[in-house]
């Protein structure tokens, strides 16, 4: 653990909205009378009718049940865009950095209005209502965005499926909602390859019984597709038949706004909801005070519209507070390494966001492609996804940042809708490595295994005592799953599945989950989801996968695997098998290393012993623990013996 601390730079303190006494007043209150507080923070959007009750929450085993201003009625599209065009109609809203460093869009606001309400009249020529699902499959293009706002103005639920799952995960994603609706694009475009979107999707409804009613088709390559006559359309030529005004329907506070599906220890993907008014008063509330974003700001979020953070911190808060965002299509590497910092040249980026995978990867290219570029626009820096370590965020700090821009390291979940502990840039010192301390309304707690609130500096698991705004809801059709999965291990509490350690400052460090949820580059995997598309290959009889340390994904996947009986454990075979999780799950789910082991470490019980295998990954031979359980202690031995060292 890195022991540095920066001070907050004295212009921070004055010229941000908070400084560290008004932070600790207003935490103070917002956790001393929550209704008070959000009553008044609420009016931060436009209500069609005003809320009268704000906080209704309960996590009483078996009642949980979470509302917020409850009675009002609101859109988040209009919030989004309708309510900034007499003000700022000309702002650009979006800024497009396409694949190619040649081609880029901006998109003013009036424009957006303008893309959104044919996108909506396409989508309410076709069926969609309120309560519909629509499932996006896009590129990072501004459709993606549209496609969202389109939604929200009808009040129809949107699911986005990122562009890296397989036809497969896609499929069990529309057929989990009943989405009868599919947004996609011909193909897309990452660091100069094409992704089959469309090929994807037929490949995924031809999967589906129930089929889908409707596939509209954005024209991004101009690649050839097969179109299905009746269902799917291209989105230029249904566009061309529909006017730009489309009325934005009243929504409830307690309407649902999002699905979006999530990893988790156990089972399939969850689809976590998400719904209106909360949500979007926690997102862009957050947007402004965490990022101090003030008009005039370019703020640049590097996150994929197909992730949690792309949804809060792309569209919903940024636009809701007026914003200029950037929206970009590609890769980090491409056609250089110094691509980020040449965009952040390019259209004078002043608050930029990523991930600590991708600040490790460039950090391997050295310092030249960074120093290459001027970056004197960038006043303040953010991190997401998993805890940054110290090196990684020196690294952002001296060099990216020329020790003149603050990083905010933001720790949140795609189940709590926005960011719930982080600095803010002109209150909170900053410690390499450490997420400090919680924002308004967050009361977070650490316990021990038996469920014990520890006081003071104490290590444990990280939970959250109450409720905030912009939590989940519930998992999509499947209540008791939600109530099982957050609220049962530590009663009356949301588990978060990480553990982490506060010290006598009261900041927190996030360590890392402690469920079987892996964390590679930044993006959830469930072990268990892994683990079973390794045993739908037919050569397999069983298989067991954890995470061990990679120097730039944070984690990699590691799998067990146990042959059938005949079968020959061959490199051509370690191969097949990584091709099989990756058309299967996806690209992000394949695994680093296979092991073929001939028998995976049990107990009498049968029950698979995960924390032996963790170790092993590891490389942490010595303190593998009691073994004497066991059914089968040699196991181990000969797991040892094959550890695969590849790395
Ligand atoms: C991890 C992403 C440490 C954590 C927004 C969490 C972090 C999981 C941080 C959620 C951070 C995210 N420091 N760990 N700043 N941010 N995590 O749902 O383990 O994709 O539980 O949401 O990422 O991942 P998700």
């Amino acid at each position: 653990m890195s022991e540095k601390v920066y001070d907050v730079p004295s212009e921070w303190a004055h010229k941000a909205y908070v400084d560290d006494a008004h932070y600790q007043s207003m935490y103070a209150a917002s956790v001393k009378d929550p209704d008070a507080f959000w009553g008044e923070h609420g009016k931060r959007i436009d209500w069609f009718t005003p809320y009268t009750k704000v906080k209704n929450t309960s996590y009483d085993p078996g009642h949980v049940s979470i509302k917020w201003f409850e009675d009002g009625v609101t859109n988040v599209a209009y919030n989004c865009v309708d309510r900034h065009l007499e003000t700022r109609g000309d702002q650009v809203a979006i800024i497009w950095e396409g694949d190619s460093p040649d081609e880029s869009r901006n998109i003013t606001y009036r424009e957006l209005s303008s893309e959104v309400n044919k996108l909506a009249n396409v989508l309410r020529n076709r069926g969609v209502e309120k309560g519909d699902r629509v499932t996006i499959y896009l590129p990072m293009i501004p459709e993606a965005a549209f496609a969202m706002l389109a939604c929200a103005r009808l009040g129809a639920i949107h699911s986005i499926v990122f562009g890296g799952f397989s036809p497969d995960s896609l499929a069990g994603r529309v057929a989990d909602c009943g989405s009868k609706c599919i947004i996609t694009a011909d193909e897309g475009l990452r660091g100069g390859r094409k992704v089959p979107l469309k090929a994807n999707v037929d490949a995924a409804i031809a999967q589906i019984p129930e089929g889908v009613d409707h596939v509209i088709v954005v024209r991004r390559t101009g690649g050839k597709v097969d179109m299905t006559p009746g269902r799917d359309v291209y989105y230029d030529e249904a566009a061309a038949m529909v006017t730009d005004e489309c009325p934005a329907e009243h929504v409830n506070a307690e309407d649902p706004l999002f699905i979006l599906y999530t990893s988790g220890s156990t089972g399939k993907p969850k689809g976590v909801l998400h719904t209106t008014g909360g949500y979007l008063v926690y997102a862009s509330m957050t947007h402004q005070y965490i990022f101090d974003y003030h008009p005039g700001d370019i703020y640049w979020c590097t996150a994929d519209v197909g992730w949690v953070t792309g949804h809060s911190y792309i569209v919903y808060g940024p636009l809701a507070n007026g914003a200029t965002t950037l929206m970009f299509e590609g890769i980090p590497n491409y056609p250089t390494v110094s691509r980020f910092w040449d965009v952040i040249d390019k259209h004078k980026v002043s608050i930029f966001y990523t991930a600590p995978t991708a600040i490790r990867s460039l950090m391997q290219a050295g310092e030249e492609p960074v120093k290459r570029t001027s970056r004197a626009s960038l006043r303040l820096l953010g991190s997401v996804g998993e805890p940054i370590n110290p090196e990684a965020w020196e690294w952002y700090y001296r060099v990216v940042g020329e020790e003149r821009c603050p990083i905010v390291d933001t720790w949140w979940q795609t189940e709590t809708g926005g960011i719930l502990i982080t600095p803010l840039p002109g209150a909170t010192k900053l410690k390499p490595g450490s997420a400090t301390r919680p924002f308004f309304g967050v009361m977070p707690e650490v316990v021990d295994a038996e469920g014990k609130v520890l006081e003071g500096a104490c290590e444990g698991n990280l939970v959250i005592a109450d409720s905030w705004p912009g939590q989940m809801r519930t998992v999509y059709g499947d209540h008791e799953r939600f109530e099982q999965t957050y609220f049962s291990t530590y009663p009356g509490k949301y588990f978060t599945g990480d553990g982490c350690r506060r010290d006598a400052d009261g900041f927190y460090w996030i360590t890392g989950r402690v469920d079987d949820v892996i964390n590679v580059s930044g993006h959830r995997m469930g072990t268990a989801e892994v683990e079973s598309a390794l045993v739908a290959h037919p050569k397999v009889s069983e298989a067991a996968v954890v995470g061990f340390p990679h120097d730039i994904k944070g984690q990699g996947i590691y799998a067990y695997v146990t042959l059938m009986d005949g079968e020959e454990p061959t490199e051509e075979l370690r191969k097949e098998l990584v091709a099989w999780v990756r058309r299967e799950i996806g690209p992000i789910a394949s695994p680093d290393l296979i092991q073929f082991a001939p028998g995976l470490p049990k107990t009498r019980s049968g029950k698979i012993m995960r924390r032996i295998l963790r170790k092993i990954a590891e490389d942490q031979f010595e303190s593998l623990g009691d073994t004497s359980t066991l059914a089968d202690p040699g196991v181990v031995e000969d797991l040892i013996h094959n550890r695969q060292n590849k790395r």
